[in-house]
């Protein structure tokens, strides 16, 4: 069986105050012995996380990494291997924020994929569609497109160790949420690509949903076959919030 997962993904929030408020909420929540639950802070309170959660169970993952592995010249980027040293056992790869508006493109989140892999950090590769791809019909297409950018170059064996997350572009931040039976769908044509390379890792492989997850409608979403938990944007920022969605991931 799969393991599930929650992950947080703090996006571009936070002040060193706010960030200690969370911890300590964190801190005090119950969290189920049978979930991964992992936290992405800014790279600034990176630090502050690791020292905050020294004895719990939640791990620490970056929101971005170079398309460089090791340190080196490459103003304002930050390495995969540094990452790693800080305590980062995790790193998000392909977020449509960063596809969007930062213009990444398929090059550079399988270098970045492929970094984060050789520094030996878990990628939580992201994909997803838009609003308008949806309406043209075209979500699977598109979906399947960006895990084959990465399988192309890098192999299937990537997804053995790395989690994909399944994130409808109109429903991140927008307060709409995918219906179980629509994330369902995707989750189990993503799981199907992979299994037409390797059935066994398909069978292996955590997918996560992520859009607008809230602890009232995570139960049902988890309570899908192919979805193995949640990638919590704007709910994560509530300690309360985030650990019901954690319990409703766990048995
Ligand atoms: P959201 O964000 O939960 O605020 O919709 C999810 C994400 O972008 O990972």
């Amino acid at each position: 069986m799969r393991r599930p997962m929650v992950a947080g993904n703090w996006k571009m929030h936070g002040t060193r105050a706010s960030v200690a408020e969370l911890i300590n909420g964190l801190n005090n929540q119950a969290l189920p012995a049978d979930v991964d639950v992992a936290v992405f802070p800014s790279f600034l309170h990176l630090g502050q996380v690791v020292d905050g959660f020294l004895g719990k169970a939640i791990a620490m993952g970056a929101q971005d990494c170079a398309v460089q592995p090791l340190e080196g010249a490459l103003t304002g980027e930050v390495a995969a291997s540094q990452l790693h040293d800080a305590g980062c056992s995790l790193v998000l790869v392909g977020h449509s924020e960063r596809r969007s508006l930062l213009g990444e493109g398929d090059e550079v989140i399988t270098r970045k994929f492929a970094a984060a892999q050789s520094s030996g950090l878990h990628v939580v590769f992201c994909v997803g569609e838009s609003l308008a791809e949806r309406e043209a019909g075209r979500t699977l297409e598109v979906v399947a497109a960006q895990i084959s950018a990465v399988i192309d170059t890098l192999g299937v064996e990537v997804f053995a160790t790395a989690i994909i997350a399944y994130e409808p572009v109109w429903a991140i931040g927008t307060g709409l949420t995918a219906s179980p039976e629509q994330a369902q769908y995707v989750h189990a044509a993503i799981r199907g690509q992979l299994a037409l390379q390797s059935p066994e890792l398909a069978g292996k492989t955590r997918i996560l949903y992520g859009g607008s997850v809230k602890a009232a409608s995570a139960a049902e979403l988890f309570g899908m076959p192919d979805i193995d938990g949640g990638l919590v944007g704007g709910a994560s920022l509530n300690a309360d919030e985030f650990g019901a969605i954690c319990r409703a991931a766990g048995s």
